[in-house]
C-alpha cells in the first residue's frame, strides 16, 4: 500500500489523540463506562444564541457559496474581537475563514514552506504542528521545554535553532498538551530575531481565552508593531466557544498571502459552511460572558485533578496556565511491569476504562495528557483509577529495580 502513496506521507503519522477517541468509542460502543479524558474539546453547549443563528441562517436559506473567503460580516467580526481584545486595527483584506484553526495553519504551511525549509517549533507538541510542516515537505525543527519551568518557550533556545534555512517559527500559546505561556517578554526576542532576518512567525492562539492568570498574552499587538508583514495568526471558534464540530477559524496575515490563501481555499475547501459563517458572526458579536463562566470552571477542574493526582508523589505535575489539560510526568511509574507512558495508557484503558492520550503522541514519552473538559464526577472517578493503577505498579518497580 505505502508504494502507491505520495512521497509527501513518508513520515507523517496519524493523530494520537483521534486513535485514543476511536478506541474510547468502540469500548463505548460495546457497554462499556469509559471515563473520557481523551478529548480535546470542551463538554459545554454552543451558546444558544449562536445555534440560534445557525438556525435563522438556514431558515433564510442561506445555503449558498459564498466568497472563498469567508462573508465579510464575519471577517469583520473577527477585525473587531482583535481591536476589542488587543487594540490592534486589522483589515479584512487580512482575513480568512477556514475550517478551524487545523486549516488555518495549514494553508500557512502550504502557501509559505518550500522542500528544505526549515521550520522552528517547540515540544512537546499539538502533534499536528510538526505533521503538516512535514506534508508540505519542509523540515521540523524541535526546541524542547522543559517541565521545572512550566515547560516555558526560552527564546534565546528559539533564536539559537535559526539557520540560514529556517523559514518560520510556529509558537503555540497556551500550549497544547502543556498549558504554557508564551508571553510578550518571552515572544519579544523571538519576534525581533525573526524581524531581522525576514523569518515569518506563526502564532496558534486557538486557547487564547482560556488563560487563568493575569498575564500579558498581546502577541497580535506585539506582531502587529513589530512584525506585521511576516506574521501570522491562527484562530479559532472551537475551545472559545464550545464549536469544535462546526468548524470555523481565521488567519489574520499580510494581504499578498491572505491572497494565496483565497487561491487554496478557492480550489479545495471553498468557503467554510454558510450557515456556520451566519452562526460565526453571532459568537465573536454577542455576548462573552459564558466564556468567563466556562474558564471558571475549568479553573476549579483544573485544581481538583491536580490536587488529586498529586496527593502520589511519583505523578509530578505542573499546574497549567491556560488550555484545558493536565500533563503530568508518570516516569517514576516507569521500567517495572509497564515500560512506556503508551503501555501505562493501554493498561488505564483495559484494565480501568480511562481513555487519555499518552505523551509519546505528543514528543514526551514518561508523560500522559490528561483533558479536564468533563465533569467533576468524571474527574473524580477518573483519578481514582489512575491512583489505583498507579498504586498497583509502584511496589512491581519497586521489587523490579531491587
Ligand atoms: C493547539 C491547537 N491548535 C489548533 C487546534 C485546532 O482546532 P480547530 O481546528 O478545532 O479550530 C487545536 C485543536 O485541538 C489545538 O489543540
Amino acid at each position: 500500500m505505502s508504494a502507491v502513496l505520495a512521497q509527501r506521507l513518508a513520515n507523517v503519522t496519524g493523530s494520537a489523540t483521534m486513535k485514543v477517541a476511536a478506541e474510547a468509542d468502540r469500548l463505548k460502543r460495546s457497554g462499556v463506562q469509559i471515563v473520557d479524558f481523551g478529548a480535546g474539546e470542551p463538554d459545554f453547549q454552543t451558546p444558544q444564541h449562536v445555534k440560534d443563528a445557525a438556525k435563522a441562517a438556514i431558515d433564510a436559506n442561506f445555503s449558498r457559496y459564498t466568497n472563498a473567503m469567508g462573508i465579510p460580516e464575519f471577517r469583520e467580526a473577527v477585525c473587531a474581537q482583535y481591536k476589542r481584545d488587543y487594540g490592534i486595527d486589522c483589515t479584512v483584506a487580512e482575513v480568512v475563514l477556514t475550517n478551524g484553526g487545523k486549516q488555518a495553519l495549514f494553508n500557512t504551511a502550504l502557501a509559505l514552506f518550500n522542500p528544505g525549509d526549515e521550520v522552528i517549533t517547540h515540544a512537546p507538541y499539538w502533534p499536528t504542528i510538526p505533521e503538516q510542516i512535514k506534508i508540505a515537505n519542509a523540515t521540523p525543527v524541535i526546541v524542547q521545554t522543559k517541565p521545572d519551568d512550566g515547560f516555558t518557550v526560552h527564546p534565546e533556545r528559539i533564536v539559537a535553532a535559526i539557520t540560514p534555512k529556517t523559514k518560520a517559527i510556529i509558537i503555540n500559546s497556551p500550549c497544547n498538551p502543556t498549558g504554557s505561556l508564551t508571553d510578550v517578554a518571552a515572544m519579544t526576542p523571538i519576534v525581533e530575531a525573526a524581524a531581522a532576518r525576514g523569518i515569518w512567525v506563526i502564532v496558534d492562539l486557538c486557547y487564547e481565552h482560556l488563560i487563568y492568570d493575569e498575564v500579558d498574552h498581546n502577541l497580535p499587538k506585539l506582531l502587529f508593531d513589530k512584525h506585521r508583514d511576516r506574521s501570522v495568526i491562527c484562530g479559532s471558534l472551537s475551545k472559545t466557544y464550545a464549536m469544535t464540530g462546526w468548524r470555523a477559524g481565521w488567519t489574520i496575515a499580510p494581504k499578498d498571502l491572505t491572497q494565496a490563501f483565497n487561491v487554496i481555499m478557492g480550489h479545495t475547501t471553498s468557503n467554510i459552511a454558510s450557515i456556520v459563517q451566519k452562526a460565526g458572526v453571532v459568537a465573536l458579536n454577542g455576548p462573552q460572558d459564558g466564556v468567563k463562566v466556562m474558564l471558571d470552571e475549568y479553573r476549579r477542574r483544573r485544581d481538583a485533578i491536580h490536587g488529586w493526582l498529586t496527593a502520589n508523589p511519583a505523578i509530578k505535575c505542573v499546574k497549567p496556565r491556560g488550555a484545558f489539560y493536565l500533563f503530568p510526568d508518570i516516569s517514576e511509574l516507569l521500567g517495572g511491569e509497564v515500560k512506556s507512558s503508551s503501555e501505562f495508557a493501554q493498561r488505564l484503558i483495559e484494565q480501568e476504562h480511562v481513555a487519555l492520550t499518552p505523551g509519546e503522541g505528543f514528543d514526551a514519552p514518561g508523560y500522559l495528557r490528561i483533558s479536564y473538559a468533563t465533569s467533576m464526577d468524571q474527574l473524580r472517578e477518573g483519578a481514582t483509577r489512575i491512583l489505583r493503577l498507579a498504586e498497583k505498579l509502584q511496589p512491581a518497580k519497586a521489587g523490579a529495580s531491587r
